[in-house]
C-alpha cells in the first residue's frame, strides 16, 4: 500500500522535511490541494500541537491554522498563558481534503488510509522536535498519534503516554465553531484551555 515513507528523507531536521514534504505523492491528497502544509514554529519544542489537516485557508496560505479555527486556537493558548512562538504546531494530514460544490472547496475528514499514509511525516516531525507533551487536537489527530480509534469525551482530562511523550487529548477548535449557541461555545472554549493547561502543567 502506498504511503509516505519514500519521500521522508531520513534524519532531517524540520526545514528539510518541510521542502521535500512538497514532493510527496504518498496518497491521493496531493492532486487537489494548492500545497503541502507541513509544520511550523520552534524545534526543538516542548509542546507540539497536532491538527487534522490543513483548511481551504491553510492550504492557500502554507501554513497551518491560519483560518477561523486557527483564531479559536490562538484565543486558548493565549487564555491558557502558553506563547504560541514556543510551541510546534502541525497537523495529521499534510495536504487538504476536500470535495469541489460550485466555487466552494467544503472540507473533507481524512480517512484512515490518508491518515496511515501521512504518518512518516508525523513521525520525522516527533523525532526532529522531541516534544516531551503532545496535544491531539481531535479525534484525527489523537488517531494518528495514539495509533488507535480515541472518544475524546471519555479520554480527554487525563495525560496519556505513548512512546515516551506525554499525551493530552482535546477537541478540534472547529468543533467550537459549529456551535451556535453562544454559552455553548463558551464552555467548549472553556475546556479547550483547561486541556490546553493540563499539558503545560506537565512541563512543570
Ligand atoms: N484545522 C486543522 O486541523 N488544521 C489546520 O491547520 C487548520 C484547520
Ligand atoms: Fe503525502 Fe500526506 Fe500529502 Fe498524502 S497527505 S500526499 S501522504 S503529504
Amino acid at each position: 500500500r502506498p504511503g509516505a515513507e519514500k519521500w521522508v528523507p531520513s534524519g532531517a531536521d524540520v526545514d528539510r522535511l518541510r521542502e521535500a514534504v512538497q514532493g510527496c505523492r504518498g496518497c491521493e491528497l496531493w492532486r487537489d490541494a494548492t500545497q503541502a502544509v507541513f509544520g511550523d514554529g520552534e524545534a526543538p519544542a516542548r509542546m507540539m500541537l497536532v491538527g487534522e489537516q490543513p483548511g481551504d485557508k491553510e492550504d492557500l496560505a502554507g501554513e497551518p491554522f491560519v483560518g477561523p479555527a486557527g483564531r479559536v486556537l490562538a484565543q486558548a493558548l493565549d487564555e491558557a498563558g502558553i506563547a504560541r512562538d514556543g510551541i510546534y504546531l502541525t497537523n495529521a494530514v499534510k495536504h487538504f481534503r476536500f470535495e469541489q460544490r460550485g466555487k466552494r472547496r467544503i472540507h473533507q475528514r481524512p480517512d484512515a488510509g490518508n491518515i496511515a499514509a501521512c504518518r512518516p511525516w508525523l513521525e520525522a516531525e516527533f523525532a526532529a522536535v522531541d516534544p516531551a507533551v503532545v496535544v491531539c487536537l481531535g479525534a484525527t489527530a489523537a488517531r494518528a498519534v495514539l495509533g488507535r480509534v480515541v472518544k475524546i469525551g471519555a479520554e480527554r482530562g487525563t495525560p496519556l503516554e505513548s512512546e515516551g511523550r506525554t499525551v493530552v487529548v482535546t477537541i478540534h477548535p472547529s468543533a467550537v465553531l459549529r456551535l451556535r449557541d453562544s454559552s455553548e461555545r463558551g464552555a467548549a472554549i472553556a475546556g479547550l484551555v483547561a486541556d490546553l493547561r493540563l499539558a503545560a502543567e506537565s512541563l512543570r
